[in-house]
């Protein structure tokens, strides 16, 4: 089904790329136009949209004043609201449930992929219970400035894997825990790996940037342990996931880009759990209560509890953090594929196979988590993991 976005802009001229750009995603997108802010509430009151395009300097209202109407009508659409005259580079912060915001001036590319990125978030959006969650946590962690000069270095026409790890090295912090990762039993390397060069070589840019996004997430907050959500016992997970997913992707044929997708969804499929830890502790510990007291499963007590379950918190995150479609949507229903209503063999799969593998130590069985019915239709038996 075509994706409904609305644009909402002041300029009676459209920029020509942005022209070009709308009319080549006409097979997947039907974009509305409209020009003032009181044309959006018509338009928006007639419509649900996946997506919401508004420029702040939208006549008859002014910034927040778009993102709040938009907010309150419709609160089920990611909106993406246009800055201007900002010489900023166009990143994405998250600022609430939905908000995402773009800085002019950017390129048709830029709007491209935040569109794509807001249409993977819309899904989460639909969750009530997940956007009243995310609202009480007053600040989800930002995307690690590292990770965004890693990704512009790689991108850049004069990038190479040595400037890279120029660039990582300098941050001593980072460094340090990279080095001590990639020299953990976890990974298997023989010899000591002693510089981010040699780092960046052996695991490749991919994985090292999938580090660099587990690392920010999951050594943020020390202080808190409960049975249920340890980091130390999560790193190790997350670990082992994202290797049995790189490796049953790379069995099956999968091209590098996915096989690095599978690592980095698989690194960051739990993701959720650690922001939990960080930011609502004490539900934390009440929910490992209930999973110990009641003998019922992790996911049943989170939903009791938060109306919600940490695969979605840490989907929402990741989405925010403008990850690609599928591997969020890989991290939201990790433990159920099945109701992502996507039937094809991919990341979804591979992570949602490798997680259940690693729970069940090493076998992936239905007792163990492994959706059954999913699998079935993907034609694999539980025998085959
Ligand atoms: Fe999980
Ligand atoms: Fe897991």
């Amino acid at each position: 089904m075509k994706k409904k976005i609305l644009y909402v802009a002041d300029e009676p001229k459209m920029p020509g790329g942005l022209r070009r750009m709308f009319r080549s995603m006409r097979p997947e997108w039907k974009v509305d136009f409209c020009g003032s802010a009181s044309d959006v509430l018509v338009e928006t009151a007639k419509e649900a949209y996946d997506v919401v395009v508004a420029e702040v300097n939208t006549p008859g209202a002014e910034g927040e004043g778009v993102a709040e109407h938009l907010r309150r009508l419709h609160p089920g659409s990611a909106r993406i609201i246009v800055l201007d005259h900002l010489e900023w580079d166009g990143i994405i912060e998250p600022r609430g449930p939905g908000h995402f915001f773009l800085f002019k001036p950017f390129e048709a590319e830029k709007l491209k992929a935040a569109i794509s990125r807001a249409c993977s978030m819309r899904t989460l959006l639909g969750d009530q219970a997940l956007v009243e969650l995310i609202s009480r946590i007053d600040s989800l962690p930002s995307i690690p400035s590292l990770y965004e000069e890693v990704v512009r270095e790689a991108r850049s026409q004069e990038g190479s894997l040595a400037k890279v790890a120029d660039i990582i090295s300098k941050d001593v912090g980072m460094s340090a825990k990279l080095l001590q990762v990639v020299n953990s039993a976890l990974f298997g390397f023989s010899g000591q790996v002693s510089s981010i060069v040699r780092a960046v070589n052996l695991l490749g840019l991919e994985n090292i940037k999938a580090l660099i996004l587990s690392l920010k997430v999951f050594t943020s907050s020390h202080t808190k342990s409960f049975p249920c959500y340890s980091l130390p016992t999560l790193w190790e997970h997350s670990i082992s996931v994202a290797m049995t997913a790189r490796s049953i992707a790379t069995q099956e044929g999968f091209s590098q880009a996915m096989i690095d997708e599978a690592f980095m969804a698989g690194m960051l499929h739990d993701v959720g759990k650690a922001v939990l830890l960080d930011k609502l502790p004490d539900e934390c510990r009440n929910i490992s209560e209930m999973v110990k007291e009641k003998g019922c499963g992790l996911l049943d007590a989170e939903q009791a509890r938060l109306g919600t379950t940490h695969a979605r918190v840490g989907a929402y995150l990741m989405g925010m953090w403008g990850l690609s479609e599928s591997t969020v949507e890989a991290i939201a229903f990790h433990h159920f594929p099945g109701r992502s209503g996507n039937e094809k063999f991919g990341i979804l799969t591979v992570v949602h196979l490798a997680n259940a593998m690693e729970h069940g130590g090493g076998k992936a069985k239905k007792s163990e988590g492994l959706d059954a019915g999913y699998m079935e239709k993907l034609g694999i038996s539980e025998g085959d993991g």
